[in-house]
């Protein structure tokens, strides 16, 4: 504990739009400790999303560092990115992005499957993800017959069935009701706890805010 996880240095991201250049992100530097856990707070469109996606290797800065535990993740070719991705982050959205077709079960257990381990093994892990959130009783469930509450909590095991170091989360709140904002923030902060997972959080929600270690504010 208390060792930088990850440590941003003069990160730059500018889009090209229509007629003109937006700069959303100038020379941005931080640095998380291991297991803390941050809120990324800021008007819509400061750059919370942008500054997630590249902490996830899901997108590149146009100048900076981004280290974990030491290790640039820019200059990873785009395959070591993903393998980087798929084992150390996990990632939850505001509408949780799972996959219709698939039951809560296969859900949770697709990352452990597409890293390499067999079916069999990653849906047995997956089973003892659920019961970690208390959804045990739903892993036949598809995504359509949960609760907006149980989907978000379908969305955070799939997010540390491969033991990240960090969850990233875009909003993860954006759609549910204050009492299951409440339940959220109660398990991935007792999952933070027990795992020793860093939390980054971008949240317009104080309730979420908080309850967090720091805030990081991108104005
Ligand atoms: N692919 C892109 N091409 C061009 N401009 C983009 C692109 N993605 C984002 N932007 C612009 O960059 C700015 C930052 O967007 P971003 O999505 O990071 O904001 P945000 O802080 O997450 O906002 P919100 O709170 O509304 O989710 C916005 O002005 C947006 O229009
Ligand atoms: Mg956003």
């Amino acid at each position: 504990m208390n060792n930088d996880l990850i440590n941003c240095v003069n990160i730059n991201k500018t889009y090209d739009q229509a007629d003109e250049q937006l700069t959303v992100l100038s020379n941005l530097s931080f640095s998380v400790k291991e297991g803390e856990r941050i809120g990324l707070t800021g008007v819509s469109g400061c750059g919370k999303s942008t500054l997630l996606h590249i902490l996830a290797g899901l997108d590149l800065p146009d100048s900076g560092e981004v280290n974990f535990n030491g290790k640039d993740i820019v200059l990873l070719d785009r395959d070591d990115r993903a393998k980087f991705r798929n084992k150390n982050i996990g990632f939850v959205y505001q509408f949780h992005h799972l996959l219709p077709e698939f039951s809560a079960i296969e859900n949770v257990a697709l990352p452990l499957w597409l890293s390499g381990k067999s079916k069999e093994n990653s849906l047995k892990e997956a089973k003892d993800i659920l019961d970690k959130v208390d959804l045990k009783a739903k892993e036949g469930s598809k995504p359509n017959q949960l609760s907006g509450g149980e989907r978000q909590r379908v969305a955070i095991a799939r997010s540390i069935i491969n033991k990240p170091s960090s969850i990233l989360m875009d909003e993860p709140t954006g759609s549910l009701d204050r009492k299951n904002v409440d339940n959220f923030m109660n398990l991935v902060i007792d999952l933070s706890q027990d795992l020793n997972i860093s939390l980054i959080i971008a949240t317009h929600d104080k309730n979420v805010s908080s309850r967090l270690d720091r805030l990081l504010n991108l104005e």
